[in-house]
């Protein structure tokens, strides 16, 4: 597996996201033993950087894998978040980057995860009520004092992630980057600028882009999908002749619509880090093949032309949370 460098943080170039073995699609949390496997067998394969956050469950994804990584912490690269529970106010789902919040929030993670450090702690979400430098000045704090290495963002756009950077390195900001959702290729020149490394989460369109989602009734009410407009009617319907060309170009190259995706955010630069999301063996196995998956200059131009998903990235309340 190659390596790269998100700020001077060194990861495998693919990764793995955790959210899904607790938290979000129909069957989360319903065999932690497979999930446990997953995760071992993608340590096993050469993946170093491992996803997750205190708001997948709440809390049971950190459980999860501070018990899958028990005794084998100096080979992972742990990155967590904050601020989406407010520890002292609502709960979760909350935006909450207030320095104390913060405080509470690390003490949390550290103990679920099984561990003194975290290796790159991200804001979830930016807090319209807290000014980032305060909230970057907290996590400073906790980098001086040995419990985090390396600070993240997530889902901030250009302005908070340059004050974000004045006050400490960002080594990494991690949004939604896919063949079906493209806005933050107007953020990486930005990125390049301040030496930041991209993590691209839901890189396989939570799942779509793989041509194994057929229909809207594969999703329990539990799953956010269900309520996603890229999942739902008419946009769902649109959506499949993307998941179609996926497989074309897919079947051409000998590889399978998971790869190609993963490949395909992998041609865009070695400061990029997709975090494909499995909680299954087989699956982890066939996303970290795209490794050595090299597509044809035609084959990329064809991915390069694809529309955008039809329908926005998450429904109206997660919109409203992410920052344009
Ligand atoms: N920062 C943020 O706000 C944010 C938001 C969303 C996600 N994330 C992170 O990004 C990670 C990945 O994102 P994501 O889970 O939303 O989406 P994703 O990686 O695009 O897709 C995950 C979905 O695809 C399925 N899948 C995985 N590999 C597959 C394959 N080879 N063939 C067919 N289906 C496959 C998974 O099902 P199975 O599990 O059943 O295999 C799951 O339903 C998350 O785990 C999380 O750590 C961060």
């Amino acid at each position: 597996m190659k390596h790269i460098l998100l700020g001077d943080l060194e990861v495998s170039r693919i990764g793995l996201g955790a959210m899904g073995m607790s938290h979000g699609y129909t069957g989360s949390g319903t065999d932690d033993a497979e999930s446990i496997r997953t995760i071992h067998r993608a340590l096993e394969l050469g993946v170093t950087l491992i996803d997750t956050a205190e708001i997948y469950g709440p809390y049971i994804n950190e459980e999860l894998l501070g018990k899958a990584l028990k005794g084998r912490r100096e080979q992972v690269v742990i990155a967590t978040k904050f601020g989406l529970v407010s520890h002292a106010g609502d709960g979760p789902w909350n935006l909450d980057s207030s320095p104390a919040n913060i405080r509470t929030a690390v003490e949390g993670s550290l103990k679920r995860l099984g561990t003194d450090h975290i290796d790159l702690y991200y804001q979830h979400r930016v807090d319209p009520n807290t000014p980032i430098e305060d909230t970057i000045s907290a996590v400073a704090e906790l980098v001086e004092q040995g419990k985090v290495r390396h600070i993240g963002l997530s889902e901030a756009w250009l302005e908070t992630i340059r004050r974000a950077h004045a006050v400490h390195p960002i080594a990494a900001l991690q949004s939604e980057y896919s063949l079906w959702t493209r806005d933050q290729e107007q953020a990486l020149p930005l990125l390049r600028e301040l030496g930041i490394g991209l993590v691209a989460y839901s890189p396989l369109g939570h799942g779509f882009l793989t041509g194994q989602i057929r229909s809207e009734s594969d999703f329990g009410p539990d799953d956010f999908r269900a309520t996603n407009p890229r999942f739902t009617g008419e946009n769902f319907q649109r959506n499949l002749a993307l998941a179609d060309e996926v497989q074309a170009i897919a079947h051409e190259a000998g590889a399978t619509p998971a790869q190609v995706a993963i490949a395909w955010l992998l041609s865009k630069g070695d400061d990029i880090a997709p975090i494909p999301g499995t909680k299954r063996v087989s699956r982890v196995e066939e996303n970290v093949a795209a490794d050595d998956l090299e597509l044809t200059a035609e084959q990329l131009a064809k991915l390069d032309s694809l529309p955008p998903a039809a329908g926005g990235h998450h429904n109206e309340t997660q919109m409203q949370m992410i920052e344009r």
